[in-house]
């Protein structure tokens, strides 16, 4: 079993330690980007066809198939692909596939719209992932990712208070001794790789996500590119204050625009639109 699929097994709540599923004002506001990404796509007039990588129980993706989107939606918990299945599988516009190994090539198919929510600071190597992901957005596509933790060393003050209101926050919460040993393990830089604990939120537990290398690998692909600096908080006293001192220790990033300049014909049976013999179809991908 993969360490994400034995951290998010059965039963597991997706809400419980998440501020952009629990705290309703940022839950509203990070839903309002997804809104206006898809509202964008529309109007350029490309099909709502969503990639969502890591989906859990589906917090977001329910908002992508509300705004009336096909959703590919993907991620290495069998459990968490049944339930998606439970709450959302009656919808013709879900198709959620099981990838124990977190692969992209079990991925077929292209997407207007790839997303990833509290996803990136899983993946070990974040960048090489979004660079082979986005091969899969059409062009003129976007790339929506939410509710990863900035690079501590670039914010330390902002990483501390966070952390403070983070154990403020745990000292309520069920087993306390396991999660302040892992917090402890995780301080003085002791990461035992065969517990998912310490393996399963790469990133959260090492130095945070490079902010700064996402948007400028997403400068680089698309032809917009814009950071979104935020405060997330486990504990809602928390959220209300850091927001009302502008702190950030978070971050989603929404890039417009896949690249045509760097895009490659995509062979297909049909009729194309640019000239070409009736019996080929060429739809841009974007190659980063
Ligand atoms: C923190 S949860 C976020 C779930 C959901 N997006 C949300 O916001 O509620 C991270 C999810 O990403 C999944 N995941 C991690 N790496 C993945 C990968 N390479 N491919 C697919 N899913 C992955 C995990 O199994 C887990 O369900």
């Amino acid at each position: 079993m993969n360490a994400q699929e034995a951290y998010y097994r059965s039963g597991i709540d997706y809400r419980r330690g998440s501020p952009h599923l629990a705290q309703p004002a940022l839950h509203d506001r990070l839903v309002e980007v997804l809104r206006a990404s898809v509202h964008r796509l529309a109007e350029q007039g490309l099909p709502l066809r969503v990639l969502e990588i890591g989906a859990g129980h589906g917090g977001f993706t329910m908002q992508a198939l509300a705004l009336g989107c096909d959703v590919t939606a993907v991620d290495m918990s069998r459990s968490s692909i049944e339930e998606l299945q439970r709450r959302f599988g009656t919808n013709p516009k879900l198709r959620a596939l099981y990838v124990p190994d977190g692969e992209l090539s079990h991925v077929d198919g292209d997407y207007s719209l790839l997303i990833f929510v509290s996803v990136l600071h899983h993946i070990p190597d974040y960048i090489a992932f979004l660079r082979e992901a986005s091969q899969r957005i059409v062009r003129g596509g976007s790339l929506l990712t939410l509710q990863d933790p900035i690079l501590y060393s670039r914010h330390r003050a902002a990483h501390r208070a966070g952390l403070a209101a983070y154990f403020a926050w745990r000292l309520a919460q069920g087993s306390l001794i396991a999660g302040l040993q892992t917090r402890l393990r995780r301080m003085r830089g002791a990461l035992d790789e065969a517990n998912p604990r310490d393996m399963v939120e790469y990133h959260v537990v090492r130095n945070g996500v490079d902010e700064e290398a996402v948007l400028s690998f997403a400068r680089g692909a698309f032809a917009e590119a814009t950071l979104i600096p935020y405060w997330s908080s486990q504990l809602a006293v928390a959220q209300r204050l850091g927001e009302r001192l502008g702190l950030h220790n978070s971050f989603g990033m929404v890039a417009h625009g896949c690249d045509s300049a760097l895009s490659l014909p995509w062979r297909g049976p049909g009729l194309n639109e640019s000239g070409l013999p009736d019996a080929v179809i060429i739809r841009f991908m974007c190659v980063v």
